[in-house]
């Protein structure tokens, strides 16, 4: 591993949709939501709000953080599935926004496990030498997706932003060890059909087609493994034991799911970081929101494990040594 954090940023847009909100829109309720998911409200961005401009702002704190210019960036990437055009990549607004030099920037669509996918691929750049440092944007405007008639998904999503700048150059927090999974046989459990090269916009017959369909309590199932899986493989390629963790980072998608992966690790509650009730399932940006967040509270040397599952299938997890 070649990768050191150098500083995290985060942006979550003021508006917020509650429960409550939400009983006047479908037929659903905040006892249901909450015992459920866990979720009680979610930030919401405006019309006219793109991923990229998320991504700027947590972007921008990040920099300011790490005492660096965007001209010190040696490329961008932004981990989306939802950009703010299908054509240019979200990476290429947020680096018309930054400014910078004339850098490498593109995105990567690993949905919900944004994040590792992303450390992944910044990763394997760091490690080649051509690059010294990278910032890694991970950012969705979910809601975008939505259909808010639909109530199996409608009270899971929300928006935000996280950002990394990750460089070579040795000092801060480490990446001790990374796992990534997939199986596109189950795709068809969520995926949003409409609008790609498919199924173009102009030939769906059903306006559902636009918006992400999901099998909830079938992906649920698949959730459960993929994060267990994530867990095992990350702390083995660590070579840490589960009793030596000391922070669990897992994708906010639901409270149950943490809760799985919490009881798997044998980890008390106050060892893991949630904030899923305030902000719902952000995607890509969940972990580094949560990450930064929880870090006032990270101590130098502490194992801090994050684990992510998404639409694809993909899953994957990331063990961090604090500093
Ligand atoms: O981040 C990417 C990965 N995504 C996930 O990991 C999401 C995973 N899935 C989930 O979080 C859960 O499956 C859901 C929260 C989506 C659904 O919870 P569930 O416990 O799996 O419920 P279910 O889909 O099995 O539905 C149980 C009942 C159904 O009614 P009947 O058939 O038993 O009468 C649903 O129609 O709950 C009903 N239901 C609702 N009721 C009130 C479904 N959504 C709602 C709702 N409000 N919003």
């Amino acid at each position: 591993m070649s990768l050191y954090i150098k500083s995290v940023g985060h942006y979550t847009p003021p508006r917020r949709l509650s429960n409550k909100d939400l009983e006047s829109m479908v037929d659903t309720n905040d006892e249901w939501i909450t015992s459920r998911t866990g979720i009680r409200e979610r930030a919401i961005a405006d019309k006219g709000v793109g991923t990229a401009d998320m991504a700027y702002h947590a972007s921008v704190q990040a920099l300011e953080e790490a005492g660096m210019d965007a001209k010190e960036m040696d490329g961008i990437v932004c981990a989306t599935c939802t950009p703010d055009m299908t054509m240019p990549g979200a990476s290429s607004h947020l680096q018309r926004k930054l400014g910078g030099a004339e850098v490498a920037a593109f995105d990567v669509n690993a949905a919900c496990s944004g994040f590792i996918y992303g450390l992944d691929v910044v990763d394997g750049m760091l490690a080649s030498g051509r690059y010294e440092n990278i910032l890694l944007a991970c950012a969705d405007k979910f809601t975008s997706t939505i259909n808010y008639n639909d109530r199996g998904t409608c009270i899971l999503f929300g928006d935000g932003a996280g950002s990394l700048v990750l460089s070579s150059k040795p000092g801060g927090p480490k990446l001790s060890a990374l796992y990534t999974g997939g199986n596109g046989q189950l795709t068809n459990l969520l995926h949003r059909p409409g609008g790609g090269s498919l199924l173009p916009f102009d030939e769906c017959e059903d306006k559902d087609e636009l918006y992400v369909q999901m099998i909830g309590n079938q992906v649920f199932k698949h959730a459960v493994r993929g994060m267990g899986l994530s867990a095992t493989e990350t702390l083995k390629r660590a070579g840490w034991d589960k009793s030596e963790v000391d922070w669990l980072i897992p994708h906010q998608a639901n409270r149950r799911l943490i809760d799985a992966a919490m009881d798997r690790l044998g980890l008390a509650p106050e060892r893991v970081v949630v904030n899923i009730e305030k902000y719902g399932n952000m995607s890509a940006a969940s972990i580094p929101v949560a990450l930064n967040e929880a870090k006032g509270q990270f101590k130098p040397g502490d194992k801090i494990l994050c684990v992510a599952f998404g639409s694809g299938f993909t899953w994957g997890g990331a063990a961090i040594e604090w500093a």
